[in-house]
């Protein structure tokens, strides 16, 4: 099986997650394509399961403007944050945009990283993902939500939990 994991990170929570769910893929012999969305193809043919994963910023998805205050965020030494390299790089809202193989058979499934409060109040970019890749044609048969802390900084066993929902992943019968 080939699998496509497009991912954006301002300072590497949503890429450590990411990467735990391509080594999880790659244990089981699924050949992974791990990209930033920066770097993502628009032609997603030949692959059979793509995995779309981003930070929730302002209850959505990254925009231009999240990004810039994520930026300033970084530049705060008290929040010991270390920005992604195209950290400012369009991202999965705009990869999203940028597909030109909506009718691929691939089954899709989204993920976010968040800050551990109730959903009600932190929003999730996961559900921002699905609703967009909706938009354009494309059903996302699972979510997951990993969680940070007020500091953006990742809770103990989440990166483990993303290993396991990738795995998990592969028992979900296709479409
Ligand atoms: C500008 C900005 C806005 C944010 N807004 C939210 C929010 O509405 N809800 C939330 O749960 N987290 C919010 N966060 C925290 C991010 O979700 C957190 O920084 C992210 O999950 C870390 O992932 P990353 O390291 O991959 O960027 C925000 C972060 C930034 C920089």
């Amino acid at each position: 099986m080939n699998a496509l994991i497009v991912y954006e990170s301002m300072f590497g929570n949503t890429r450590q997650v990411a990467d735990a769910m391509r080594e999880a893929l790659e244990s089981t012999d699924v050949e992974v394509t791990l990209t930033t969305a920066a770097g993502a193809p628009a032609d997603l043919g030949g692959f059979e399961l793509v995995i779309v994963g981003a930070p929730t910023h302002a209850h959505t998805l990254p925009q231009p403007t999240s990004r810039v205050q994520g930026g300033a965020w970084a530049d705060d030494p008290e929040k010991d944050l270390r920005l992604e390299p195209g950290a400012h790089e369009p991202g999965v809202r705009e990869w999203i945009e940028r597909i030109a193989t909506p009718d691929t058979a691939a089954r899709f499934a989204s993920f976010s990283t968040r800050v551990d409060i109730p959903r009600i109040f932190s929003g999730d970019a996961a559900l921002a993902i699905a609703k967009r890749l909706r938009k354009r044609g494309i059903v996302v048969t699972l979510h997951a939500d990993f969680l940070v802390d007020r500091d953006s900084h990742l809770l103990e066993g989440e990166v483990e939990r993303a290993h396991d929902w990738a795995t998990q992943l592969l028992a979900v019968p296709s479409r």
